[in-house]
């Protein structure tokens, strides 16, 4: 990497900024705004003539900057920042009341500074990394009237094809003014008829891919729930018209941010696109007094020319490396068992040592207590504040029982959901003006709850006492961390500007997050909120892991992971088989589905494994070994979103940075008879290197053939009978195995599997492929002696 230093290069008031594959142009223009010249394929540093947008006539309709220079019309140009009222009349990134009383701005070009690694000291999150990782450019601009100076910054991630900015606004004035909108990032690029995707969702239906072809006007995606939200996730990208999942061009967009985001992207009738995103200027206000500062959250972008599976690769490498805590990096998350699905708040001490013992037993590393165990919390209505454990269901308290589960060679960890509160609780009791409310109004509920005022010192103490002494009082080593009601009624009395208590509530958790998990880094957070009601960056930042949803059909997991990993790398998602028929869905899926879409996660179970079977736990254990011998790879590997050539049809696959190892899942969605022929298509394999690829062993349970096992039966079985459910639970038959060996080059011509099940009879030569079934498949390198070994369809 050295020999491609610097990543940030000022030739002739012409700005560099260079990663892996691509290349950022902006210089400075003869009045002191920031042009856009280019952002894309990497190119070299030389006279940007050839790339710039041509001023040489005149456009009627427009308000010149300068009479000396009538073509220079800001409404037709592309910038890194824009004022306003100067004449460019799209959005602009900023709108701040100013010194006079206006809300014009003008920033012009000052100075600029390049510092090796990025900045740290923020109140903000930020993506952290070293000097020989990345590299910084502080730009300055002031609007010499108002002397207000804004400083935009951008951070240069070589390797990952990243590029982060931020906007810090200082007033240096003598009067106090006011911030309304003062967006992170904003990027003009002519238009390459772009195609926008974002995700889109609800509780129990996150993640769900969009994709829009950019109109003449504004698409915004936004927040005003307090949280990112599962509604529009702050990230998003734009495709060139021809770009598909391996090819093309692609623009990526996210934000480190927790609370309320607004993205906008405006075409002009001029086909420039402008980009912005940051905070969500609804409701926002923001008093900056003399000599105070007010900085933007950060945005993250980055460019591929492979594709949207290229812009995901970016995205997810750069958040393993540079956004998710150093000591969880690339560290390998432990499989768990989730008491919540189980018991919900009914449970004693016996019945949860009971699941944990018999997780223990097939290989299941970490026993997560989930909401009940605390206060008065029986059900939803009582408790969320009282951190004290509730001694009916823990009689000893946390330290002996987790003991206990250490003594079973389990983990210990613990539910919380810290910034809540329930009127019926102590804490309520003794200090009702915690809750965030009205004088004057009644307050609404979400979930029976009122929500902490984290803009307060004294609540942000209050919780980070409580949860910090309960984590020091028995050895917890995981926490889940919810939120589970959006904010209304927000105002809180220490505040003189009520604009702004949104962002100080994220400011006030994100401090409180330091404060806990900066001195316990080995502690695995897993945040939540409602499942992925708060699945960004920012959180990334402090939690590993983000609960995906609460939503764990598999196949509705199809949708909710598979849009998230447009964005989010696998490592992030938490990931759990839970119990059929599904409890939201009732939708009927067999144990290999429901592990084969959360093994593309952090693997966990959440259901009651005293009613499962001897098959069922046998599985199970099997499932887990097969993740535990393939975990690196499916929590940190390359992924891929494949091509498949059937309607109904998922693939997906991860592969290793040296390309040794793969695991290809193809899942069903609906099943069509006299199906097609199947073929699965890895990808990025080393051509010339050859492959075992095998199927992993999947047991065929033959209740799942109802009266059909008549023809493989010699005496006849009622298809509801008892004689069949007995059965069932000691037998099952072998599914279909396959083994190639081949080239990478042949296999990623596309391996044509085995027929399908089509109604004509059952033989291990026949996949089983009805509703919802799957199979995963594990490519492995070898040598020439390896491809004599023996093929038992077991995993080596
Ligand atoms: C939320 C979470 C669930 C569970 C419950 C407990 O709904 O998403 O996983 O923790 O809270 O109340």
């Amino acid at each position: 990497m050295e020999g491609d230093r610097p990543l940030i290069i000022c030739k002739d008031k012409t700005f560099y900024l260079q990663t892996k594959n691509s290349s950022y142009i902006f210089r400075v223009t003869e009045h002191g705004h920031l042009e856009h010249i280019f952002y894309g394929t990497r190119l070299p540093v030389q006279p940007v003539d050839s790339l710039c947008l041509k001023r040489t006539a005149v456009y009627g309709s427009s308000v010149l900057y300068s009479q000396e220079d009538p073509t220079y019309c800001l409404d037709n140009m592309t910038l890194e920042w824009s004022g306003s009222g100067r004449g460019d009349y799209r959005h602009s990134p900023a709108e701040i009341r100013m010194p006079d009383g206006t809300f014009v701005s003008d920033f012009a070009y000052k100075h600029y500074v390049i510092k090796d690694g990025c900045p740290e000291n923020c109140e903000l999150p930020l993506a952290r990394g070293v000097a020989d990782e990345c590299q910084t450019l502080i730009i300055d601009l002031e609007d010499p009237i108002a002397r207000i100076s804004l400083q935009l910054v951008y951070c240069v991630y070589m390797a990952n094809d990243v590029i982060t900015r931020r906007t810090i606004l200082t007033n240096k004035s003598h009067k106090e003014i006011e911030v309304r909108k003062l967006m992170s990032l904003m990027l003009d690029l002519p238009d390459q008829r772009f195609r926008m995707t974002s995700l889109h969702g609800a509780w129990i239906r996150e993640g769900q891919r969009q994709e829009t072809r950019l109109p003449y006007g504004i698409l915004v995606l936004e927040s005003t729930t307090g949280a990112s939200s599962n509604r529009q996730n702050p990230a998003f990208c734009l495709a060139t018209e021809d770009a598909t999942e391996d090819s093309g061009h692609v623009y990526g967009f996210n934000l480190v941010y927790s609370g309320n985001h607004y993205s906008a992207v405006q075409k002009s009738e001029q086909n420039l696109v402008r980009i912005m995103t940051g905070i969500n200027p609804s409701g926002f206000s923001w008093t900056v007094k003399m000599g105070e500062v007010f900085s933007s959250p950060e945005a993250v972008l980055t460019f591929s020319s492979c594709g949207i599976g290229g812009m995901s690769r970016n995205f997810h490498d750069f958040i393993n490396r540079h956004i998710v805590a150093p000591y969880w990096q690339g560290r390998n998350r432990p499989v768990l068992i989730n008491s919540w699905e189980t018991f919900m708040f009914d449970y004693n001490q016996r019945g949860l040592l009971n699941l944990a013992r018999q997780a223990s037993d097939l290989g299941i590393e970490l026993f997560v207590l989930d909401d009940g165990w605390f206060g008065q919390r029986d059900h939803d209505k009582a408790g969320l504040g009282d951190y004290e454990v509730n001694r009916k269901k823990i009689p000893g308290g946390l330290k002996p029982f987790a003991e206990k589960l250490n003594n079973m060679g389990l983990q210990f960890g613990l539910w919380f959901e810290p910034e809540m509160i329930n009127q019926d609780s102590d804490l309520y009791r003794t200090h009702p003006d915690f809750a965030v409310k009205i004088p004057g109004r009644k307050p609404l509920l979400g979930r029976n709850q009122l929500v902490l005022d984290l803009t307060r010192e004294d609540v942000r103490d209050y919780i980070v006492t409580q949860v910090g002494d309960v984590l020091d009082s028995a050895p917890i080593s995981y926490v889940k961390w919810d939120m589970n009601r959006h904010i209304s009624d927000m105002y809180s009395p220490l505040l003189e500007n009520q604009g702004e208590f949104f962002h100080r509530y994220i400011l006030g958790l994100y401090e409180i997050l330091k404060r806990i998990f900066l001195p316990r880094p080995e502690i695995l957070l897993e945040s939540c909120s409602s499942g992925g009601n708060r699945f960004d960056l920012g959180m990334l930042c402090f939690s590993p892991q983000i609960w995906t949803s609460d939503n764990t059909d598999p196949i509705e997991r199809l949708r909710i992971q598979e849009g998230l990993s447009l964005f989010y790398p696998l490592s992030t998602m938490g990931a759990h088989v839970s119990a059929s028929p599904h409890q939201q869905t009732l939708r009927t899926t067999s144990l290999a589905t429901r592990f084969n879409a959360a093994c593309f996660g952090c693997l966990g179970y959440e259901l009651n494994l005293d009613q499962l079977s001897k098959q069922d736990k046998q599985e199970i254990k099997k499932q887990i070994e097969c993740y535990k011998e393939q975990r690196a790879l499916l929590q940190f590997g390359s992924f891929y979103r494949l091509r498949s050539d059937r309607t109904g049809q998922i693939q997906w696959q991860v592969i290793s940075a040296d390309k040794k190892n793969a695991v290809v899942a193809l899942f069903q969605t609906v099943a069509s008879s006299a199906p097609a022929f199947d073929r699965l298509y890895p990808q990025s394999l080393e051509p010339d290197q050859t492959y075992v690829l095998k199927s992993f062993e999947r047991k065929l349970r033959i209740r799942r053939f109802g009266g059909l096992v008549n023809h493989i039966s010699p005496v006849k079985i009622h298809p509801e009978g008892v004689v069949l459910r007995l059965a069932d639970q000691f037998y099952s038959l072998p599914g279909c195995h396959e083994t190639y060996t081949a080239t990478g080059s042949q296999l990623m011509a596309g391996v044509m599997l085995k027929n399908a099940f089509n109604g004509t009879g059952y033989s291990e030569q026949i996949r089983m492929m009805g509703d919802f079934d799957s199979d995963i498949y594990l490519i492995k390198e070898v040598n020439e002696h390896d491809t004599k070994e023996k093929d038992d369809g077991k995993i080596d």
